[in-house]
């Protein structure tokens, strides 16, 4: 088996069950069948590109229930760029997670163009992440022992896309981030701001309507920083996305339309 067939295996193994925290994200995509084909997603068109209502998360750790999110609304437009500030612990991440349907509400819903997201079978939600959702985490969760080329097209390839058709759409991207010559380059050979930009364009590679952010320059050094936030926002104008970025840097958020503060387990203006 190859090493690009070994790896999508192991995607399409993951795409039953929800993904721990610290463990790598699903890239989208599924081995969905021909039973799924009509999707419902694809009927949906109604409603906000993407919206949170009522949404509770609870975990139970220990024997204490530890409510996080509690009812908490939000909508986001098509073409939208929101920035979610707050402390540390306070479930900016939790929340990403629920946006992008990597994990499950307590309570709650996530509408797609008003489709309650969490009511699609597993498969249809792995198609739908595919589709819709563009990734990008503080840790990068670059596979290791792939190159940056094959890190970017990888959602393509697991898509079901052939290999050429995956290159095709990873190679203009990654040169658009400013590494056309390091398509070969493993991440271990890379920069922090580096392996964030490969983890940028691999979030894009499926062309996702948002882009769903958390705390992207969180581990960089403050020049790198500024180049990836850069990036973030001209390509999210550029290819008209909606976007969710979790971020502490006060230059990012300004970057963004909008700015919110996640505060006790509810959304507010950001005061800053
Ligand atoms: N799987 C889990 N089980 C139990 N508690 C959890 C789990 N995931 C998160 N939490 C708790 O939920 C709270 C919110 O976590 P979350 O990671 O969303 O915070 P955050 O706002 O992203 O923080 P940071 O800015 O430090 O990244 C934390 O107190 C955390 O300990
Ligand atoms: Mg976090």
């Amino acid at each position: 088996m190859s090493r690009v067939a070994q790896a999508r295996a192991r995607q399409a193994s993951k795409a039953g069950r929800r993904p721990g925290r610290d463990g790598a994200p699903e890239l989208g995509g599924s081995e969905a069948g021909p039973g799924d084909q009509a999707l419902e997603a694809e009927k949906a068109t109604t409603g906000p590109l993407l919206e949170a209502r009522d949404l509770k998360k609870t975990f139970a750790t220990g024997g204490q229930e530890l409510a996080i999110l509690k009812g908490l609304s939000l909508k986001v437009a098509s073409g939208q760029s929101l920035a979610i500030l707050g402390a540390s612990g306070s479930g900016k991440s939790t929340l990403l997670y629920l946006l992008g349907g990597l994990d499950r509400p307590s309570g709650g819903q996530v509408l797609s163009r008003g489709l309650d997201v969490f009511r699609l079978s597993e498969p249809e939600l792995a198609r739908w992440r595919a589709r819709e959702v563009g990734f990008v985490f503080q840790y990068h969760h670059l596979l290791s022992e792939f190159a940056a080329l094959e890190n970017v097209a990888m959602p393509a390839l697991v898509a079901g896309l052939s290999q050429a058709q995956a290159e095709g759409l990873a190679k203009p991207l990654l040169e658009r981030v400013g590494l056309a010559q390091r398509l070969s380059h493993r991440p271990g050979k890379l920069s922090g701001g580096e392996q964030q930009r490969v983890a940028l364009a691999r979030a894009l590679v499926l062309s996702p309507k948002v882009l769903l952010a958390d705390e992207p320059t969180g581990n960089l050094d403050a020049q790198s920083a500024a180049l990836v936030n850069a990036l973030i926002s001209e390509l999210v104008a550029e290819k008209k996305m909606s976007a969710v970025v979790v971020t502490h840097n006060a230059d990012l958020a300004r970057q963004m339309e909008t700015r919110l503060e996640l505060v006790n387990g509810r959304l507010r203006p950001w005061p800053g």
